[in-house]
């Protein structure tokens, strides 16, 4: 019966009506709506208030657009900020402490072959060995790039620790050179390193084992009639405290140690934590090349180093430029192939030979060959360093100048001639002795944070669009309930002309 109703209604008359329905339920919305504005466009009743309000509603919309897209976009940007806590760790890690010599090498054991190797070059024609010319040390470089190309050992010309290493005690319990790990450094030789984090064996020495304040007593003699001249300007020893877990670089970071004085070195731990990706492109992952690197480290099971991955990639770029590495490096060859994906033992450069250093400056001052090369070398998730105070007492005293010399006669490096008179100078110039000392458990603890939270974007908008326009997630479910009526009516309304035409077409 309807449907003949409708048959007989016009088509201009329907559209008019279906038109007026839907008005209404936009109407019933701009009305009601808690969005500021659209009802008071809604309420006007002359053209002018409209286009107050049409204009003032768009306006502080476009505000609102604005300072919203500033808040996601500022979030997008990762920005982070350092906060520092004070906390204290209990149990904590007896850090790791490395030593060497400042000498690289032996006198006794390195000036034969020397001068050997001077005679052979026609710069010397001496067999005296008791003495070596400022012109002759200038070669020593060339003499150890000679060697190592050669895959001779030089572990001969080094100082063992069990000569220098005269008494060692940690939190009262003695310790010897069993208990240190030994890697070769390019400027000091031999080092030596205490309570590094091992492989095989995983046990790092707390702070207060066996009952202990935290403290290593080591007691050194460094044999300075040993030093060759015209090499070192001093006297001593180097040393460093660092992480378990982290490889020393001592040769930029060394402390110096003189001898005659006995050194007493506090630390307090401090950490450093970055957040992971987005907020940086921190990784812990150890690159294939300084794993090799690693490797010749006596077991120690260091992590990665952001630094000492930029040194691996100069040298990396050196050998593809040179086909050979910086001499002074002598101690790191193995290099990672990128291309290939192989690690080589590369051949060290003549010192005469500037390839080295005009490659590395190239590389150095590019940043866009840096970023291309060092692709592999991420910032370090989290840094662990030690503040570090010093001080020192004048040493050794009498009483202990008798143990001393027993020492020094029995040790396996030959005695100074004059050493029978002139033993107590001898003892003053080559004694010294360190004390490593556990300040207080309280860690300075540095974080990084991300200045902005997904939860300060949200409140921040929040505040924008409140601010501005009053626009809440309930006004969106009126705006999506006002959607839901106009396309449920418009969906009926399709479907009653459907049935009108399938009936017309009955008739
Ligand atoms: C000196 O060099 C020659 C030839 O290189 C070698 O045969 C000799 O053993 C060397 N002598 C010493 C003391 O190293
Ligand atoms: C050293 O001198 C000898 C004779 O003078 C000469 O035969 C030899 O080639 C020279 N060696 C070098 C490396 O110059
Ligand atoms: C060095 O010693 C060798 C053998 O001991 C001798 O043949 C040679 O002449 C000596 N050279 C010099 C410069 O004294
Ligand atoms: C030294 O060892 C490397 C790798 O084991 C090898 O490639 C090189 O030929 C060797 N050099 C000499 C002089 O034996
Ligand atoms: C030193 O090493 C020995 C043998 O490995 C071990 O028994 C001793 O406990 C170690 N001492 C310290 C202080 O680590
Ligand atoms: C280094 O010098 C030696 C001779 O002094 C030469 O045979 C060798 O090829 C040079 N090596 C490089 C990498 O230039
Ligand atoms: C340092 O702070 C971070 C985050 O605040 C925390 O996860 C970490 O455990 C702290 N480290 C120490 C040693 O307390
Ligand atoms: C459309 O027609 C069918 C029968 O043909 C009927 O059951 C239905 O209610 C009609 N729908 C509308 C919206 O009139």
């Amino acid at each position: 019966m309807m449907n003949t109703i409708f048959v007989i209604d016009t088509n201009t008359n329907k559209k008019r009506r279906q038109a007026g329905r839907r008005r209404s339920i936009v109407r019933e919305f701009a009305l009601n709506t808690s969005i500021h504005g659209i009802p008071g466009i809604a309420r006007s009743q002359s053209i002018h208030n409209t286009i107050f309000w049409w204009i003032s509603f768009t306006i502080f919309t476009g505000i609102t657009f604005y300072f919203v897209t500033q808040e996601i976009r500022s979030y997008f940007e990762y920005s982070t900020q350092t906060s520092v806590n004070i906390v204290s760790e209990w149990p904590q890690h007896f850090p790791a402490f490395t030593i060497c010599n400042l000498a690289p090498v032996r006198y006794d054991r390195f000036i034969k072959p020397f001068l050997n190797y001077t005679t052979m070059l026609n710069i010397t024609n001496t067999n005296d060995t008791t003495s070596i010319s400022l012109l002759q040390a200038k070669y020593m470089s060339d003499f150890f790039q000679m060697k190592i190309n050669r895959n001779e050992s030089v572990k001969e010309f080094f100082f063992p620790l069990s000569t220098m290493l005269m008494k060692c005690v940690f939190n009262g319990y003695s310790c010897s050179a069993v208990n240190f790990t030994s890697f070769s450094s390019s400027s000091y030789g031999r080092c030596y390193t205490f309570n590094a984090k091992l492989k095989n064996i995983n046990h790092v020495h707390d702070s207060n084992e066996y009952g202990g304040p935290g403290r290593l007593n080591l007691r050194f003699y460094v044999h300075s009639h040993q030093y060759v001249p015209y090499i070192r300007e001093g006297v001593g020893m180097i040393a460093m405290v660092h992480d378990n877990a982290q490889l020393p670089l001592i040769d930029s970071a060394g402390m110096a140690l003189a001898t005659g004085f006995k050194h007493r070195i506090t630390y307090t731990k401090k950490i450093v934590s970055y957040l992971r990706s987005p907020y940086s492109t921190c990784d812990e992952k150890i690159p294939p090349m300084m794993q090799a690197m690693f490797d010749n480290y006596q077991g120690a099971e260091y992590g990665y180093s952001e630094d000492i991955c930029y040194e691996l990639c100069t040298q990396v770029f050196t050998y593809q430029q040179c086909g050979c590495i910086n001499p002074i490096q002598w101690n790191t060859r193995l290099i990672f192939l990128p291309e290939t994906e192989e690690i080589i033992m590369a051949p060290l450069c003549n010192t005469s030979d500037k390839c080295y250093v005009e490659a590395a400056h190239v590389f150095l001052t590019s940043s866009s060959l840096l970023e291309k090369h060092c692709s592999y070398c991420p910032q370090q998730c989290s840094v662990t360093d030690f503040n570090i105070k010093s001080s020192l007492w004048k040493s050794p005293p009498t009483w202990l100048i008798d143990d001393i010399k027993t020492f020094v006669e029995n040790s396996e490096i030959p005695l100074p001639i004059d050493w029978s008179t002139n033993w107590r100078s001898h003892i003053d110039s080559s004694y010294l002795s360190v004390e490593l000392v556990h300040e207080s458990s309280v860690v300075e603890n540095y974080t990084q944070t991300a200045t902005m939270s997904a939860v300060d974007v949200l409140s921040n908008v929040g505040g924008q669009t409140g601010l501005w326009i009053g626009v809440s997630f309930l006004s969106i479910m009126e705006l999506a309930e006002m959607v839901y009526r106009l396309v449920r009516y418009q969906y009926h309304a399709i479907r009653r002309t459907h049935n009108r035409t399938e009936d017309d077409n009955k008739v």
